[in-house]
């Protein structure tokens, strides 16, 4: 079992024997505040006091969106989910396939995720055990000789990808605008291990960092070996930095693609260059695929809204197994990359209408490709935070 010790900061365990990092909203960005025994009601205080921006766009753009981890699904089990502005219950069928209906049972509205049970492929309720397909609809009532007729609860259309369960969320109730199938790498590689991060800011904050080329040379470029080039700037060029390039394009349809290039430079000689290929896929779902001397990495990342302003963030890691230990490291140093962002999104508010310069035209560009994922019915950005699953 490998060690946790160095991650300190994160909650760190092992799911199937692999290295799973996870990282709360409080644990990065604040920094700026000092230790103390208010320093939690500071850090509160810093979250909620925060204007979020004026002309912020709907919360849930429509796309595919990750509910559940494959591995922690097993036959049979079943998860309460609460994202979206939804509470779902995902479950797994004893055929194998997950699904997902709305949480709240038809009859007098318990929670079908919590002590509720699968039955064949349908979801049983645990209050008077009234069962419900694969469809949704009620199909058997203890005590009754013949279902309800009409009765019903919503089913999500579902998809397992990329070591996810991911659902359809469409605000015009459309069926999948596109379909989702495993990266064609994951026939012969395995997982390698996952981080994940709470983070604070709209969905579209997320992938618009990838068009955000010249962030990329301010704030990932101090190196991740030693924090010492950043306290000593004359070390800078003996410790290393990392140098980035990278170009953004829109694809055909929901698909948009960057080619990022990374070296680490030590005096101005290149010790590590790294490929990467990234394709965004509707607004919750990217595929890094990393090319390093050690050997080829893909990366899985899904964004899901937990609400309004709050994404979780996974990044599911896959190799060949002949760098499979190189792979568990980009656990720890891709998260590590990500963090930086994650301290800028967590104190930083929208803003629709930005004094672009010329190295931000991919950004006006990412967000005219982004606008695709919104609609005449997407919920708005303040209905949604005035009706909050929290209460
Ligand atoms: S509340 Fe679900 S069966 Fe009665
Ligand atoms: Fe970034």
């Amino acid at each position: 079992m490998a060690s946790c010790e160095n991650y300190s900061k994160f909650e760190c365990d092992m799911l199937d024997n692999k290295l799973n990092l996870k990282d709360e909203l409080t644990q990065v960005g604040f920094d700026h505040i000092p230790p103390g025994p208010d320093r939690d009601r500071r850090i509160s205080r810093a979250q909620t006091a925060r204007r979020l921006g004026s002309k912020v766009p709907p919360p849930y753009p429509n796309g595919w969106y990750a509910v559940a981890e494959s591995r922690e699904l097993k036959t049979g089990g079943v998860q309460a989910v609460d994202v979206l502005g939804q509470n779902l219950c995902v479950y797994r069928g004893e055929d194998g396939a997950a699904r997902c209906v709305d949480a709240y049972c038809p009859h007098l509205g318990a929670n079908l995720a919590v002590g509720g049970s699968v039955c064949g492929n349908c979801i049983e309720c645990p209050f008077h055990k009234w069962r419900f397909n694969e469809e949704g609809a009620c199909v058997s009532v203890p005590g009754v000789e013949q279902a309800p007729k009409g009765v019903s609860i919503k089913h999500w259309t579902t998809s397992e990808v990329d070591g996810a369960v991911w659902i359809w969320y469409d605000a015009e109730h459309r069926e999948p605008l596109w379909n989702i199938s495993d990266a064609p790498e994951l026939k012969s590689w395995g997982y390698r291990g996952r981080n994940e991060y709470i983070v604070s800011a709209h969905i579209q904050e997320i992938p618009e960092n990838g068009a955000d080329v010249a962030h990329l040379n301010a704030v990932h470029s101090p190196s991740l070996l030693t924090s010492l080039g950043e306290k000593f700037p004359f070390l800078y060029n003996i410790i290393g930095c990392h140098e980035w390039s990278a170009n953004w394009s829109k694809g055909e349809d929901h698909t948009s693609y960057i080619t990022l290039t990374h070296d680490y430079k030590i005096l101005k000689y290149n010790v590590l260059h790294i490929d990467a290929k990234i394709t965004q896929i509707g607004p919750g779902n990217v595929r890094l695929l990393i090319n390093w001397p050690l050997g080829p990495i893909l990366i899985s990342q899904s964004v899901t809204p937990l609400s309004a302003n709050l994404q979780k963030v996974v990044h599911r890691m896959f190799s060949p197994a002949y760098n499979a230990p190189a792979a568990a490291v980009f656990v720890k140093t891709e998260g590590a990359m990500f963090e930086r962002d994650v301290a800028i999104w967590n104190s930083k508010r929208f803003v629709s209408a930005p004094a672009y310069v010329r190295t931000d035209k991919t950004i006006r560009a990412f967000r005219s490709w982004f606008s695709q994922f919104y609609s005449e019915n997407s919920l708005s950005f303040r209905d949604a935070m005035q009706n909050t699953l929290e209460w």
